[in-house]
């Protein structure tokens, strides 16, 4: 593989699909991380996973740095990095079917009452989820904030296009940055794991 100079890139246009074609060497199934923070997980996995592309998206470009040095560092060249609010991303730039596997950990879970208008999980995120997510495609979340799992779990349970199934357990060297530091508190984690459904 060869040493890319950095992962962050701008759409040619903030409308339109995004070509995957354009922004990987190879043709790979897709993963994606939103808020990738600063990349422990997405570096990780990339590396042993050379066969699958990852597109990690976050909405702080402070983050997103320290990402790509994780990356270029590494020199991987199946990773690019949007920076671009997820839910955006995923109503206008993301082609239908094109997701094979998601993965959200510590999403911010917008803890006040007439905050929850903010948070990342809606009907509306639910739609585009299962417009980008392939048949079969998988959805991998934690959190530390129990109401909002609770929450999360509520949308999918109540729509017949997705089923639960078992969460992914990260291994010590994928583990999130957050995921680090809750865990050396002694903070409980709740994961979830979801399909959508082939029909
Ligand atoms: C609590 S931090 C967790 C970071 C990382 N996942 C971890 O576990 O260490 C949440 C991250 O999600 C990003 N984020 C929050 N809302 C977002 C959104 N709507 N679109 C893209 N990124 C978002 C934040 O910038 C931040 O990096």
């Amino acid at each position: 593989m060869q040493a890319t100079s950095s992962a962050i890139f701008s759409p040619e246009s903030w409308t339109e699909l995004l070509s995957f074609e354009k922004l990987f060497p190879s043709r790979f199934p897709l993963e994606i991380e939103i808020g990738c923070g600063k990349g422990r997980f997405l570096t990780a996995r990339a590396s042993s996973h050379p066969t699958i592309n990852f597109l990690g998206i976050d909405k702080l470009l402070k983050r997103l740095k320290k990402t790509d040095k994780k990356i270029t560092l590494a020199g991987l060249t199946n990773v690019r990095l949007i920076k671009i609010d997820a839910a955006y991303a995923f109503e206008k730039l993301l082609p239908e079917s094109s997701v094979s596997t998601l993965y959200i950990f510590f999403p911010d879970p917008w803890p006040k009452r007439r905050h929850h208008g903010r948070r990342l999980f809606s009907k509306e995120f639910m739609d585009s989820l299962f417009k980008v997510i392939i048949p079969e495609g998988h959805i991998y979340m934690a959190t530390d904030h129990i109401e909002y799992s609770e929450w999360i779990r509520k949308l999918f349970d109540k729509d017949p296009r997705f089923t639960e199934i078992p969460h992914l357990e990260p291994e010590e060297h994928e583990r999130t940055e957050f995921e680090t530091l809750f865990l050396s508190q002694g903070v409980r984690i709740a994961r979830l794991g979801f399909k959508k459904n082939a029909s």
